[in-house]
């Protein structure tokens, strides 16, 4: 499973890229916000300042809702940098979008994906990557996971080339279990993706290693 990122924020991203295990980054447009990213030149800056730091697929959002205003937009955005998903919400207009996004040989990544029929929709259009919103889901009283299971076996069977990114990740076991269901990406906030790192075990292993490794050269001195 590839590891995304899932923020705008350059330093966390800096942080995640730094682990050496970071494939790509997905941004959106509330995550741009909360960034202060604003105005057009701005908006392309910082998608290239991300494309600088991290040698994998960028996502970047159309924020049109017409299929001439996402592809004239999506067309932009493709030519910052090679690595441009553009990502495309899953509405009609969308549909249209991503199908010749990918006649026109250009990545896409269709967002807000909460049911099986549209998943099948992105991918018979030719979408890279669709997102499936797990933890908007559960937030709603639904089972995001049983949805990326179901997505996998479904891809599965009709072997369609769209990649499962599994998206608004809320915790550490939403990773794994995301892992588990077959997911090919996840794309996770920073504190998730370090939340794999922590076992109690671990901490208290290291403490009494590093306690025994001071005893260990008292003998080797005395
Ligand atoms: C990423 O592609 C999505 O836009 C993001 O994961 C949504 O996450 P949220 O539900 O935490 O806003």
């Amino acid at each position: 499973m590839k590891f995304f990122i899932d923020t705008a924020n350059l330093a966390q991203i800096r942080e995640a890229h730094s682990l050496g295990i970071l494939d790509g980054v997905t941004t959106n447009p509330s995550l741009m916000a909360k960034e202060g990213v604003k105005g057009e030149r701005n908006i392309f800056d910082h998608y290239k300042k991300i494309c600088e730091i991290v040698d994998g697929d960028i996502s970047a959002e159309v924020i049109s809702t017409d299929f001439e205003g996402m592809i004239a937009e999506g067309k932009k955005l493709a030519a910052i940098h090679k690595n441009i998903v553009v990502k495309v919400p899953m509405i009609k207009d969308g549909v249209k979008a991503i199908k010749w996004f990918s006649d026109n040989n250009i990545k896409t990544n269709c967002t807000l994906v909460f049911s099986s029929g549209q998943a099948i929709l992105a991918a018979k259009a030719g979408a890279t990557y669709v997102s499936p919103f797990i933890g908007r889901l559960d937030d709603t009283g639904w089972d995001g996971l049983a949805l990326i299971r179901e997505l996998h076996q479904i891809y599965t069977i009709q072997n369609f080339n769209t990649q499962i990114l599994a998206a608004s990740i809320r915790h550490v076991n939403h990773i794994i279990a995301c892992a588990s269901a077959g997911a090919h990406v996840c794309t996770s906030p920073l504190d998730s993706i370090l939340g794999l790192l922590k076992h109690p075990l671990t901490d208290a292993g290291l403490l009494k290693f590093i306690e025994d490794s001071k005893k260990m050269q008292e003998a080797v001195l005395a």
